[in-house]
């Protein structure tokens, strides 16, 4: 959703700021903007609909010279896609400009008293009260820029992460966040602000991560004064080290960022499994939680949105059957607000969010915890709003993802599962040190065998043809493989706009089955497992009504290769709870060359954001 960069210093602002916007591109937007301080004393700015690169071109004849400067992408809640509506917005004297990340709840209300006063709006969008917010108490604020965004920010209800210039206040950018995140950052004589820590990982390594309610003042000398609520400064904010390099964010060679994650799969479970596993089981330091209050879990919600609510279905079996302990899942959405959360005294909640910034996620999190149980967030980004608001973390390290679609966050996310899964069983004894270590073997074969498969994507490419004269497609498996199918189906829709439901493959007759026509394409995940005889014969009730079967199978089932019409094959595992986790990254690949030969964006599917920082 919405991205914020910020920067001011000795050099020209504007190539930053666009380089910024560009990397974060990922996080999902349909129109761009810059407004920079010139030397004349005026506020020059850009904005377009469309893409970041559209913005760089109009920036080519713009006059936008000046070192100090704001940009953003904007993701349309309030107020269609146009330039008009595209970030920074001005107040009435154009002196002073805002971009924001956020809803502004009663932006209506605030819109109507100013109009009253006499000011005069532009735009459809929310975010251009805060401009005109400011102006008013910028008349009154003696030269303090933060002091001003301070008053106006205190009329906003809803949640925002708001960066501001003014043309009065050289040199100076006024950040606040509240809700929606924003990180800060002082390197080599300039600062910086930005949504996340993405724009800022080529210039420095230690950012601050503003808590809701703060502030910052952004200096031309590179200084960043942070501040809290009412006006008192905040000397040791939240600091994090960001332990990747740039060029994790860069495509190496890769035609594009998902076949780069895709084929980062197994390095990233590596990575997590040396830090976690060791000769005494599964060792989690960021839980935070004793072994006694481990061991005196009585029940386990999940919540998450989307992929990340597919970890959670299959985390609930890895937990029932490993620790013994009842699981909810919920999708964040909906728990929010049910009347029917039973907490227990020994509840723990567990959020799985892979940018730890959604907000229906982070708005669960807040009422079960506020019901008494603790939280543990399953994260991908250090430093997040979910992990500073939960109990304990657990980081799956998967390294930045740049497409908005999941793919390697997804895969790790469910390793880190299965390590929370086995933490809980070696506390609460429901399994023995010798059965946790030898889950941790199986574990240990995971990155292997998804090499395995990725050195298979021939047989994706080729499958990829079943989908070109269709408008639609099922996606079916049984057990743990029916959340693969869930996933398989929400890759393919997401990056192909293909349509594709998913089922239990046991569930097909009850309904979906009347889909089914001659050349229809389904996917069915039927590895070599206990209910594989049951699934084959859900192929041959879709062979009878003419579909075309593509089958995830294992090696060497040649009832399957004589029923299907193509055959993506993973290798045997010792563990079919483990089989999701390596049998997806066919159909992230399947989705990935259905998708290009449909002519998409696979890295930027349309509507999509990668961190949905609104309910
Ligand atoms: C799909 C995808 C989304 C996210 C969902 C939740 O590929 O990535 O469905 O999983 O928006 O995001 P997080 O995991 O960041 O909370």
């Amino acid at each position: 959703m919405c991205g914020i960069v910020a920067y001011t210093g000795q050099d020209q602002a504007a190539p930053f700021l666009l380089k910024g916007l560009a990397t974060l591109e990922y996080r999902g937007y349909d129109s761009a903007g810059v407004e920079v301080m010139g030397a004349d004393g005026a506020l020059h700015g850009v904005k377009c609909a469309g893409k970041v690169k559209v913005l760089v071109d109009r920036c080519r004849t713009a006059n936008l010279v000046g070192t100090c400067g704001i940009a953003h992408t904007r993701w349309a809640t309030h107020g269609a896609p146009t330039e008009t509506n595209a970030h920074p917005h001005r107040d009435c004297s154009g002196r002073i400009a805002v971009v924001h990340n956020g809803i502004v709840e009663n932006f209506r209300e605030l819109r109507a008293e100013l109009e009253a006063r006499g000011h005069a709006f532009e735009s459809e969008t929310d975010t251009e009260v805060i401009a005109h917010l400011v102006e008013e108490a910028w008349a009154d604020a003696a030269g303090d820029l933060v002091a001003a965004l301070r008053v106006a920010t205190g009329h906003l209800q809803g949640s925002w992460a708001v960066a501001c210039i003014c043309a009065d206040a050289p040199g100076q950018v006024a950040v606040a966040r509240n809700g929606s995140p924003l990180v800060v950052a002082s390197a080599g004589g300039a600062a910086y602000a930005a949504s996340d820590i993405t724009p800022l990982a080529s210039v420095t390594s230690n950012v601050i991560t503003l808590e809701n309610g703060q502030f910052a003042l952004l200096g031309p000398d590179g200084t960043v004064a942070v501040s809290d609520e009412a006006g008192a400064p905040v000397d040791e904010p939240s600091r994090v080290t960001i332990d990747w390099d740039a060029s994790a964010a860069t495509l190496g060679g890769f035609a594009d960022f998902m076949a780069k994650e895709i084929a980062e799969q197994p390095e990233a479970i590596e990575r997590l499994l040396a830090q976690h596993v060791g000769d005494g089981g599964v060792a989690l330091d960021k839980l935070r939680l004793t072994n006694d209050e481990l061991a005196a879990v009585d029940k386990v919600y999940l919540i998450a949105c989307g992929t990340s609510y597919h970890v959670s279905l299959i985390a609930r079996t890895m937990i029932q059957t490993w620790a013994k302990v009842p699981v909810v899942c919920d999708y964040a959405s909906e728990f929010i607000y049910e009347q029917d959360v039973l907490v227990t005294d020994n509840t723990l909640c567990v959020i799985i969010s892979q940018s730890g910034e959604t907000a229906d996620t982070l708005a669960a999190a807040r009422r079960i915890r506020k019901m008494g149980a603790k939280v543990l967030a399953v994260t991908n980004v250090l430093g997040s709003t979910a992990e500073r608001e939960s109990d304990g973390v657990l980081y799956v390290q998967a390294g930045p993802e740049v497409c908005v679609a999941s793919t390697k966050a997804y895969t790790a996310q469910m390793v880190a599962c299965a390590l929370f899964a086995l933490r809980l069983a070696q506390a609460n004894g429901a399994l023995g040190l010798d059965e946790v270590r030898a889950h941790c073997a199986d574990l240990a074969l995971i990155p292997d065998k998804i090499r395995e498969v990725l050195a298979r994507e021939e047989q994706d490419r080729l499958a990829a043809n079943a989908f070109r004269e269709a408008s639609s497609s099922l996606y079916l498996g049984r057990g743990v493989n029916s959340t693969t199918a869930y996933e398989g189906a929400l890759k393919i829709k997401e990056i192909s706009y293909l349509h594709a439901e998913a089922y239990p493959a046991g569930e097909m007759k009850h309904g979906p089955i009347a889909l089914l026509e001659k050349g229809f394409p389904v996917v069915v995940v039927v590895p070599s497992d206990s209910v594989r005889d049951k699934t084959v014969s859900n192929i041959q009730e879709c062979l009878a009504r003419g579909a075309s079967i593509i089958a995830v199978a294992t090696d060497g089932d040649e009832k399957v290769a004589q029923l299907a019409k193509h055959v993506l094959w993973i290798p045997e595992m010792p563990d079919e709870m483990l089989v999701p986790i390596v049998a997806v990254v066919h159909l992230q690949i399947l989705a990935r060359y259905v998708a290009l030969a449909r002519g998409c964006d696979v890295d930027k599917p349309r509507n999509l954001a990668k961190s949905v920082t609104v309910e």
